[in-house]
């Protein structure tokens, strides 16, 4: 299987061997051995029919899985041929050669990489799978914020629709959100719509007036910094690992904060013996599966849209090639102008 998220070097070279010992007497055991410390062998037998299938179909509709570092360990070891952040997986939607793509993770991540690659198919098993900051703001908003603030840049979070993306100038991720605001060499700068985002970059770039709009993540605006003080006390010298779509108050009690390929870098490079990542729960789970030497605490949170994603949607999307996920002719290439222009930020 073919892995090309930022980690996965890293994360093949740490396995260790007792995480990846086939489990005789179990159907996929090669499989089951990535995930048998998160799914018990009674729900690997309910599971394996599903994902066979997955396989198969894959081949016959030359089609990839492209899965977010939220999804369950089940899709993540198992299915997917890319995983990784939200920027990896948009580098990497450029480069699909398959006919169709399956974007295991959100509704504006599969919109990504239709823009970056329109000429394949995009499938997304639950167009549910939504995100509260992509809800938070639409493009009337942004036009609003441009007559307000004229010759202000507008930097969009990636998890925006991509009407949003089309009124913005650029796009960045939380993986690159710094160096795409530095790169605009503006004093001033609108960065929307995660406000705990926006906040974080600006703690990193004093000399940047940065303006924010009131959107947020139902995930990480749950953490308080009372829950990683609790979790310092309880586990004296626990590395604290937060994800930059907290509250700044929480990223300035951590010891680290970055994306979800960067928090999982951090970690494998690092290897704390105890870690809490302050983010969704899957991404701890899915480190865990490959490195049981590394002791991950809670707290963490669901994704209740990233967690619309199973085995069995995966399978109907390829069997009956839905939901197909496309952009609106009218403004896709303002869209794909704005994601472009981040991709070019290193
Ligand atoms: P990353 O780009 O860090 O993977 O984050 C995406 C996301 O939705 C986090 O909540
Ligand atoms: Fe959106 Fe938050 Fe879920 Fe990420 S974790 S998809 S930002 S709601």
């Amino acid at each position: 299987m073919l892995k090309v998220s930022i980690m996965e070097d890293a994360m093949a070279a740490t396995v260790s061997p007792d995480s990846r010992t086939p489990v005789p007497g179990l159907p996929l055991p090669d499989l089951y051995a990535r995930v048998s410390r998160h799914v018990p062998a009674i729900e690997w037998a309910a599971l394996a029919p599903d994902i066979e299938a997955i396989l198969r179909l894959k081949r016959e509709r030359n089609a990839v899985i492209l899965a977010h570092n939220y999804q369950a360990p089940e899709i993540f070891h198992t299915v997917a041929d890319i995983v990784g952040d939200s920027l990896a997986l948009a580098r990497e939607a450029v480069n699909v050669d398959a006919d169709v793509i399956v974007l295991a993770g959100v509704h504006f991540m599969a919109e990504t990489a239709k823009l970056l690659n329109p000429g394949k198919t995009v499938l997304i098993p639950d167009m549910g799978a939504g995100c509260s900051l992509a809800d938070s703001i639409t493009a009337a908003d942004v036009r609003g914020l441009r007559a307000k603030y004229p010759g202000v840049p507008i930097v969009t979070y990636v998890n925006t629709s991509a009407a949003v993306k089309a009124e913005s100038d650029l796009c960045c991720t939380s993986g690159n959100a710094v160096a795409v605001v530095r790169s605009l060499n503006a004093p001033r700068v609108l960065m929307i719509p995660d406000e705990f985002l926006a906040q974080n970059v600006q703690a990193e770039l004093p000399e940047i007036e940065i303006l924010t709009w009131a959107g947020h993540c139902e995930v990480h605006e749950r953490f308080t910094p009372g829950d990683i003080r609790d979790v310092r006390e309880s586990y004296p010298g626990v590395t604290v690992i937060a994800h930059p779509e907290c509250p700044p108050d929480v990223v300035a009690e951590s010891d680290f904060s970055g994306s979800t390929a960067m928090m999982m870098d951090f970690v494998l490079q690092k290897r704390p013996r105890q870690v809490v990542l302050v983010t969704e729960c899957s991404m701890a789970d899915n480190i865990a599966a490959a490195n049981p030497d590394i002791e991950f605490i809670k707290p963490c949170n669901m994704c209740p849209h990233m967690k619309r994603m199973s085995l069995a949607n995966i399978r109907r999307a390829l069997e009956t090639m839905t939901h197909e996920v496309t952009v609106d002719p009218g403004l896709a290439d303002r869209a794909r102008a704005a994601v472009e222009r981040m991709l070019l930020v290193r």
